[in-house]
């Protein structure tokens, strides 16, 4: 908490967004370390060399059951990988669903092309998303299979921000009438075959510019 107070002090008013991402990683790493809900698979993690020159990090996928999430560290941000079963793919396209959303085509540029689509990613069965909300910078929750009643009603499941209730799906795509004003990014990734992501490269002759991401 005295981070926290010093560094909203600085700015004199209202903490930055950047302030908030400073905050809320501590806050939710406790979360995080208390309820294990995504476990890191020690061969996934790459060296210490790679990650510190932010180079790609290759993960294997097949060790990801159907309906489970993990997270990998990319850039020092964290990504979600998470194997989307059959009835979520199909809420995915469900309109009754998609016109609560507020940019269900994903128009807003915060994925690249190969991944402007209704499930956001390369193979629609696994979603590749950079977990940092777009309000202020909280890492939301994942809950693949909400209570009518938790952590909010009505919903059909995917990211919940607990820092100001922002709602996204399971493709990240943001609800209408949340504080986050877009959809959660994507980073830039491909397969270098059936079961192995490349988090941090395109795909060959897919040239694109994480760094021209609306926010981050
Ligand atoms: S940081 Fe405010 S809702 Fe996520």
């Amino acid at each position: 908490m005295a981070n926290s107070a010093s560094t909203t002090a600085t700015h004199g008013g209202e903490p930055t967004r950047r302030d908030f991402l400073f905050i809320a990683t501590a806050t939710v790493a406790t979360v995080g370390a208390v309820a294990t809900l995504v476990p890191l698979i020690d061969q996934m993690n790459p060296d210490a060399s790679t990650l510190a020159a932010g180079g790609p990090v290759d993960v294997d996928v097949s060790k990801i059951g159907e309906g489970s999430q993990i997270v990998v560290r990319w850039r020092e941000r964290p990504i979600w990988i998470y194997h989307r079963s059959k009835q979520t793919l199909d809420m995915l396209q469900n309109t009754k669903d998609t016109s609560l959303l507020s940019d269900p085509d994903s128009k807003a540029m915060q994925q690249p092309p190969y991944a402007q689509n209704w499930h956001r990613s390369v193979k629609p069965e696994y979603g590749v998303l950079v977990g940092i909300c777009t309000h202020l910078g909280c890492i939301p929750l994942f809950f693949p299979n909400p209570s009518a009643t938790t952590p909010v009603a009505n919903w059909i499941g995917g990211y919940f921000c607990p820092c100001h209730g922002s709602k996204y799906d399971a493709a990240g795509r943001v609800y209408s009438g949340v504080p986050a004003p877009y959809n959660l990014p994507v980073p830039p990734y491909h397969f270098l075959n059936d079961t192995t992501i490349r988090i941090g490269e395109d795909p060959p002759n897919n040239a694109w510019n994480f760094d021209s991401i609306l926010q981050l």
